[in-house]
């Protein structure tokens, strides 16, 4: 996956609630990205509907995500779903530590944990950081260079180099309430300096950075020219296919 492509992630997290529908909604993302095989683009259906839906892209450029893992692989984990079990259906990235979940009681020791096993498996774990508030004093930046670093403490360069960072102020997830493109070019910078300084200048350029918070077809363009990040990850844009393509083609343009 060459960084300089830029890749935009949909995440369809509890839609729609129906078969029918989320292969619909696949068929149609499908058959606008055909023909387009840069930037990468990826949808995460709920889980029931990985299958159907990675059916439905298999003939496209669109490559199929989860919204979640579990970091044990087999065994007795009542209602989990194991990096094995998303390979064998070929997904190939993972959503890992989104606000929502972390809401409901997920740690940054599973984080970690889920990342790790994401790696070993060789999947691409895209892992999401972003404070709940902005305040006058600029704590949130420590906030995020503390999740940052508590998943560098157990990831080896190599292994960091293959970790793709969503910055997602969760103020802004599904609020309208999108960051401006001066938030986010200044947050590409300061995550680009907790890497460096944790790692080196090389390792810190070579993580991608995506964006996602209320990314729309009427934002993208210049969230995606002056915020200066690698990608999106779109919710509620990404469920109807028109929105998603023209964002796509926002970035394709931008
Ligand atoms: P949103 O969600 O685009 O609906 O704000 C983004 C996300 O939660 O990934």
């Amino acid at each position: 996956m060459k960084k300089t492509v830029p890749l935009i992630v949909g995440n369809w997290k509890l839609n729609p609630v129906t078969l029918s529908d989320a292969s619909d909604l696949a068929k149609a993302i499908a058959r606008k990205q055909k023909s387009i095989s840069e930037p990468y683009v990826a949808v995460a259906p709920p889980f029931p509907y990985l299958a159907e839906v990675g059916k439905k892209i298999a003939k496209s450029s669109v490559q199929l995500a989860s919204q979640d893992v579990y970091f044990k692989n087999i065994g007795a984990y009542t209602g989990e779903v194991s990096v094995l079990q998303l390979k064998d259906l070929e997904v190939e990235y993972v959503i890992i530590g989104h606000s929502e979940r972390r809401a409901m009681g997920e740690s940054n020791e599973d984080v970690r944990q889920k990342v790790l096993t994401v790696l070993k498996h060789r999947l691409v774990p895209i892992v999401c950081v972003g404070e709940r508030e902005r305040d006058d004093q600029g704590n949130f930046f420590t906030f995020i260079e503390d999740q940052i670093r508590n998943l560098a403490e157990v990831l080896s360069v190599a292994e960091m180099k293959k970790v793709v960072l969503a910055y997602e102020p969760i103020w802004a997830i599904g609020t309208g309430n999108t960051a401006t493109a001066e938030d986010v070019k200044e947050m590409q910078i300061f995550i680009v300096s907790v890497l460096t300084r944790i790692y080196d200048r090389p390792t810190a350029k070579s993580v991608r950075l995506l964006y996602g918070g209320s990314v729309t077809p009427q934002n993208a363009t210049e969230l995606h020219k002056e915020g200066d990040m690698n990608g999106f990850l779109v919710g509620g844009s990404s469920l109807k296919a028109e929105d998603f393509s023209d964002i796509v083609k926002a970035v394709v343009q931008s």
